[in-house]
């Protein structure tokens, strides 16, 4: 067996390296951001995730090193391609990390009679195998056969424990090719993990199928949630732990919010919807989806101007920035949007995160005040924001309330709803 090469240290990458270094292959990372790869060869997590510093200083004793240049490859080794996708402005995605790794690999394997494997991690569309990356190959005379599509499913903030876990393997193409990989996955996971085997195609297609289904569950619970909202008495919670007692349905991701963001759902989403309309077939569900998502925060807007009157000049702590509980990362962050929001109706917005601030700071400045601890953050404050359900907010108390001007809060994420505590309480999607 030959060594592990991984190019692009995002989350999917870095946890990738970790993950296979631990299993006992040797794994050379690699990313053209030298200052990225100065840090991870201390040992230091560009990223934050529970566990990974700790997970990556172990793979860094054994079998893992970093580099931001990679001069050979061997027939044995498998490459996987894990470098970003990001959002272009029509919607659609940029390929240019997919284009040049395609080009370096090319270049490190073109004068090879045998190929090593290659397994492209990255998102993409349906269709960028066979119109982007194979092209790559053959213009070099170089086969494409040892290309798999191997899409990823890990969350961002359970990531270690979803790539040792995984609930499924996709890999998309040539039979032969995508049975050597599946062996290798096999001596790593228990027979247990499902693996789905197709073409390039139908497997790229498989993850926007898969997170677009998943957003699509999220605005549809969030519109339910906002019917809620008018109508006294109900308890969205209520209703979708009901609903998703139905096996037709499912228990999860029904948490209504105040919307989905992250790296991945809104561009993904976006991307399909670019690549349905360039088909010319109506993308009216996915629009809906998407449209129902960017609402979220004006509804959220809307519940602060009903309480806090003047809002102008008005003092407002936002209780979690990050896209979702255990992670830094501020990606589409609904929390970043609101802040955009109340700053134009020139509130004074006090925040705390306990991961995602640095991250926030770099976005505003001074523009807003950052407090270490909930409790400061709430301080002779008009009205409080719960947007993220980090663990710490779940046991907020009069102790950290009482010290309000006006004592209201406002819970998008529902964790203290019951809780006896003295404050106006509302509950995104509890009937007022
Ligand atoms: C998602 C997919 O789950 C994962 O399979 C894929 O590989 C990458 O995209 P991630 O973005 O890390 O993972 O987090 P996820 O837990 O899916 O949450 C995404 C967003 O949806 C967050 O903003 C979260 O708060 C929100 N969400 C999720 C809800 O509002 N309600 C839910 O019920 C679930």
């Amino acid at each position: 067996m030959g060594k592990i090469i991984i190019f692009g240290l995002g989350f999917v990458g870095i946890t990738l390296a970790i993950f296979l270094a631990s299993k006992n292959q040797n794994v050379i990372g690699v990313d053209i951001d030298k200052k990225k790869i100065q840090v991870l060869k201390k040992g230091i997590s560009p990223i934050y995730e529970p566990r990974i510093e700790h997970a990556l200083k172990k793979a860094l004793m054994k079998r893992l090193v970093f580099t931001n240049k990679i001069e050979r490859i061997s027939k044995d080794d498998i490459v996987f391609v894990t470098v970003g996708t990001p959002s272009k402005k029509d919607g659609s995605i940029d390929l240019k990390f997919i284009k040049s790794v395609s080009k370096k690999i090319v270049e490190l394997i073109k004068n090879m009679s045998d190929l090593p494997l290659v397994v492209i991690k990255s998102t993409i569309l349906p269709g960028t195998f066979e119109d982007t990356i194979k092209p790559i190959f053959i213009k070099n005379s170089i086969s494409s056969k040892n290309i798999v599509i191997n899409p990823e499913f890990l969350r961002e903030g359970s990531a270690l424990e979803d790539t040792l876990h995984p609930h499924q393997i996709v890999i998309g193409g040539e039979r032969k090719t995508a049975k050597t990989l599946e062996k290798f996955y096999r001596k790593i996971y228990s027979n247990k993990v499902p693996i789905e085997i197709s073409n390039h195609t139908t497997a790229e297609l498989i993850k926007y199928a898969n997170n677009s289904f998943l957003a699509t569950k999220i605005s549809f619970i969030n519109s339910i949630a906002n019917l809620c909202q008018t109508l006294p008495g109900t308890n969205i919670d209520q209703i979708a732990r009901s609903i998703g007692r139905d096996p037709r349905i499912g228990s999860l991701f029904l948490n209504a919010g105040p919307g989905y963001g992250g790296s991945c759902f809104p561009k993904d989403v976006k991307a399909l919807i670019s690549l349905i309309k360039k088909r010319h077939l109506g993308s009216d569900l996915l629009i809906s989806v998407h449209k129902t998502n960017l609402n979220q925060v004006k509804i959220v807007l809307r519940l602060i101007s009903k309480y806090v009157k003047p809002l102008k000049n008005s003092s407002i702590s936002i209780l979690g920035l990050a896209f979702k509980e255990n992670s830094d990362d501020i990606r589409e962050s609904v929390s970043i949007k609101l802040i955009e929001k109340l700053l134009e109706n020139h509130v004074k917005v006090k925040v705390h995160d306990p991961k995602a601030m640095k991250n926030v700071e770099k976005v505003f400045g001074k523009k807003i005040t950052y407090y270490k601890h909930p409790k400061d953050c709430l301080k002779n404050s008009n009205c409080a924001i719960i947007l993220t359900s980090w663990k710490q907010y779940f046991s907020l108390s009069n102790k950290e309330f009482s010290k309000m001007k006006t004592p209201i809060l406002i819970d998008t994420r529902r964790i203290l709803a019951g809780k006896k505590i003295n404050v106006k309480y509302i509950g995104l999607g509890i009937g007022e």
